[in-house]
């Protein structure tokens, strides 16, 4: 199997759009908009008790475009050599995670919801949830 190989550069905050309305805004995503994946899955973070750290992993193939539906947290990015740290509190904001980044979710707003489009459906293969094992995996890797 051949891997891109990933930096957190590849990693953009985007805009998304916004309708305001009096009554309440909305923000649409849809495939070829705005994220450059097909979305083939969605799942939310919710109720996440104060304190609580969730990722802690990273994917090999899987692309993701997290937002703070509700809310915010912080996003630490990390590619093996560089580190960096994405704020989300607006619900038009957007994280795009390339495969082989690892990340963390920390800092939650209480009732923050943490919106993920995902690239795949759920595969366990494609996680490694071992940061040593990921900084073989980023030095291992067969480049594209
Ligand atoms: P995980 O992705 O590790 O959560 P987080 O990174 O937010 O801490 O998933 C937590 C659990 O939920 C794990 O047992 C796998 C399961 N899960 C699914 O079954 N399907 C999914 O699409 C996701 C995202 C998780």
């Amino acid at each position: 199997m051949k891997y891109i190989v990933s930096d957190i550069h590849s990693c953009n905050v985007v805009e998304l759009n916004k309708i305001h309305n009096p009554a309440g805004n909305i923000t649409i995503i849809q495939n070829d908009d705005h994220q450059p994946f097909k979305v083939r899955r969605i799942y939310y973070l919710y109720d996440v008790p104060g304190g609580s750290e969730r990722g802690g992993h990273a994917h090999k193939q899987l692309h993701q475009l997290i937002a703070a539906a509700s809310g915010s947290f912080d996003v630490i990015i990390d590619d093996s050599r560089n580190k960096k740290i994405v704020q989300l509190n607006r619900p038009y904001f957007g994280l795009l995670i390339v495969p082989g980044i690892w990340r963390e979710i920390v800092n939650f707003s209480s009732g923050a919801i943490c919106l993920v489009l995902a690239s795949e459906k759920y595969e366990p293969g494609d996680y490694i949830r071992d940061y040593s094992d990921y900084i073989k995996f980023k030095h291992d890797s067969p480049i594209v």
